[in-house]
């Protein structure tokens, strides 16, 4: 697969986002600095991510005359950060449009086989009738995204988009692969996967450099 051609993968080219990236990778880079970046760019991928929002003409009056204008009902997309690292991506996203509903799946990779564990889903009503933007920084083996994805079609989710930081080509084409009806959105395309399925060159574990645990 040519991910790099895939008209579902929107590889993210954008010099701020680059910027802030290596910024995080930095190992020196701390907690605070860490989840102010990781929001800002979440918010600048959103922004892309967004671009095919329907709008609805509603009357509005400017100084000089009433007219119709377009405005996002902002009700109608769903924000679904995967436990615990997805979460430090929502406010950046929520800044641009607050009016979105948040569900939350919980997952976690077990260290020693990589596989996802699910412990939590609860998303927004009508999630058929929503956008859902799933959110997490990495995307290593690709375990955790399609096991999120699986679950909100499950629920009736249909137009869903996914948005991480990093994601390994291995990943990246095993969830395009098995959901070739997303839309999926990269801050940037790593090398590889290491023994321990962390992707190389990375940031480290991006749910402790989040919350400052080890
Ligand atoms: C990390 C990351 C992804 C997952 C990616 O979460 O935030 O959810 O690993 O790996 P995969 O593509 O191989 O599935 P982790 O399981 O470490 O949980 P955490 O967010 O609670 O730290
Ligand atoms: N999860 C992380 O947090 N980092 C990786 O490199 C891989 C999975």
């Amino acid at each position: 697969m040519d991910l790099r051609n895939n008209p579902n993968i929107y590889i993210m080219d954008h010099p701020l986002i680059k910027h802030k990236i290596s910024v995080l990778r930095n190992k020196n880079t701390g907690t605070y600095e860490f989840r102010a970046l990781v929001n800002e760019v979440a918010m600048l991928m959103a922004y892309e991510a967004l671009r095919d929002l329907e709008t609805e003409d509603v009357e509005v009056e400017t100084p000089l005359e009433k007219t119709m204008a377009p405005m996002i009902n902002g009700k109608k997309l769903a924000l679904v950060p995967i436990l615990r690292a997805g979460l430090g991506m929502t406010n950046g996203i929520l800044e641009l449009e607050p009016n979105a509903k948040v569900g939350h799946i919980g997952l976690y990779r077990d260290p020693d086989t990589h596989e996802p564990h699910e412990y939590y889903c609860k998303l927004p009503d009508s999630i058929e009738e929503r956008i859902v933007v799933v959110t997490d920084p990495m995307l290593a083996t690709g375990g955790s995204a399609i096991a999120a994805v699986d679950c909100i079609k499950k629920y009736g989710g249909k137009r869903i988009k996914f948005m991480c930081l990093l994601a390994a080509p291995e990943g990246l084409k095993k969830l395009a692969t098995a959901h070739p009806d997303i839309q999926i959105y990269v801050g940037s395309l790593e090398r590889c996967l290491n023994e321990n399925a962390y992707i190389c060159p990375g940031l480290g574990d991006a749910g402790d450099r989040i919350f400052g645990t080890r």
